[in-house]
């Protein structure tokens, strides 16, 4: 049995502490009360009748009472829906992978339906041999699978000058995590030969937008996958389907969607998404080119703006995210103080290399004013930097690769904000 002060057990005496037992639970949260004629000692409307069938229901879905669980979208933040972004809601899931339905979308041209007959992969450039792939083709070649986050340079984009957006969901959500099958982009390569002046290789989407990207080969023979499975299932059309590249802890703009082409060079191709986008202008005028590595970020996802605390005081836990395209999670801090004091959080469930990680910190609310922060340090020592130190070196003018540290504001009622702390 563990002991009374363990905090992690289960005994009788924990559970009591928690304040979880059904009488203190509905009396604190009178939005989740319930129908009086289904709670106890009632026999409710389920338990009366005979349910649907085995395979009534022929592709499962979420509970219809979780229909607010669903992807988000700023309709201010786009001019058109087609080249737009809908966000993952971090703030309602748990653990650290995406369910598929919910992985966030950033589509230049909407999404590209490809039928799977026609699907066609090309491969030239300085090679040996040009070459051109069945989606038959790829899945028959030796495969791996990876669980890595994939999480927009833009994220966070919205907060460069200031608390912007109320919700993880937006000030977070560009960011998923899920299980990648496919094959190596380097067994591609060799099947094809390269050439002993390949240096770069241009991935390019099948999308209207044909979305273009130069990648070091480097990182090609690296970790580079060429992926047709998100946990376990084909690609979605939304995420690339039938065939999208994955870049380990690398921006996501480089994940090309819907690849159609991959071309060998000895040079960078300068494309739109390398020069004018996806670089960081500095306050002094210069730019930085290139950036592909996503830092250390964490977020705390709940509480935050869209999930408050209903429960006035007590036993909370609060939950977050933690993630590094240089590695694994080495460590996070939580504050509730907005940063003066930090404490270790809990590393929950596999801690894998550029996945995401998920932390827990348990604590007895004693229902006054927080200033929640969370911090990841990685295994390379990089420590998540504050807003303010983010700023001084980076200015205000940029979209992307912003890593700053989140501040949530709880209210005595529970209620959550946006804010930053000097
Ligand atoms: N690939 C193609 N072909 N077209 C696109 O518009 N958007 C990129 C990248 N790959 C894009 C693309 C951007 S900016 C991001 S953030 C990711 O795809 C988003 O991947 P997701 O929609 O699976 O979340
Ligand atoms: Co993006």
């Amino acid at each position: 049995m563990p002991s009374d002060d363990d905090q992690d057990g289960l005994s009788r005496r924990n559970v009591l502490r928690f304040g979880l037992a059904a009488a203190v639970a509905t009396s604190a949260a009178p939005a989740h009360a319930g129908d009086p004629k289904n709670l106890p000692p009632n026999v409710a409307d389920w338990s009366r009748h005979l349910g649907d069938g085995v395979a009534v229901r022929k592709y499962g879905k979420p509970s219809r009472h979780e229909a607010h669980v669903i992807r988000r979208d700023v309709e201010w933040l786009t001019a058109s829906r087609e080249s737009s972004v809908s966000f993952t809601p971090l703030h309602e899931l748990d653990g650290i992978i995406t369910p598929n339905g919910l992985c966030f979308e950033r589509h230049h041209a909407g999404i590209a339906e490809i039928d799977r007959d026609d699907y066609r992969l090309m491969l030239h450039g300085l090679v040996d041999r040009p070459l051109i792939f069945t989606l038959d083709d790829i899945r028959r070649m030796p495969r791996v699978n990876r669980a890595c986050f994939c999480e927009c340079a833009a994220n966070s984009g919205m907060e460069w000058r200031g608390a912007q957006l109320n919700g993880c969901q937006y000030t977070h959500g560009m960011v998923h995590c899920v299980m990648y099958t496919g094959v190596p982009l380097k067994i591609l390569l060799a099947e094809a030969g390269l050439r002993p002046n390949a240096r770069w290789l241009l991935l390019e989407g099948g999308d209207a937008a044909a979305m273009t990207r130069s990648l070091p080969l480097a990182k090609a023979l690296d970790d580079a996958l060429v992926a047709y499975r998100m946990n376990g299932e084909a690609l979605y059309p939304e995420n690339g389907y039938p065939v999208r590249i994955v870049l380990p802890g690398w921006e996501a703009n480089m994940w090309v969607k819907w690849l159609r082409r991959i071309e060998v060079g000895d040079q960078p191709w300068h494309q739109r998404e390398e020069t004018s986008k996806y670089t960081d202008l500095l306050a002094d005028g210069k730019a930085r080119r290139f950036t592909y590595v996503m830092d250390a970020k964490s977020v705390i996802t709940n509480p935050s703006p869209q999930a408050p605390l209903n429960h006035r005081s007590g036993f909370t836990v609060l939950s977050g995210l933690a993630w590094s395209g240089r590695g694994k999670i080495a460590r996070v801090d939580v504050s509730l103080d907005g940063g003066r004091n930090w404490r270790t959080a809990k590393l929950d469930g596999p801690v894998w290399d550029k996945a995401l990680t998920r932390f827990y910190y348990e604590i007895d609310w004693d229902g006054s004013e927080l200033l929640l922060q969370s911090r990841a340090i990685d295994e390379t020592g990089y420590v998540q930097p504050t807003k303010g130190e983010l700023r001084k070196i980076r200015g205000v003018n940029s979209v992307y690769h912003n890593n700053g540290i989140q501040t949530w504001h709880v209210r005595r009622s529970g209620e959550v904000e946006n804010v930053e702390v000097s």
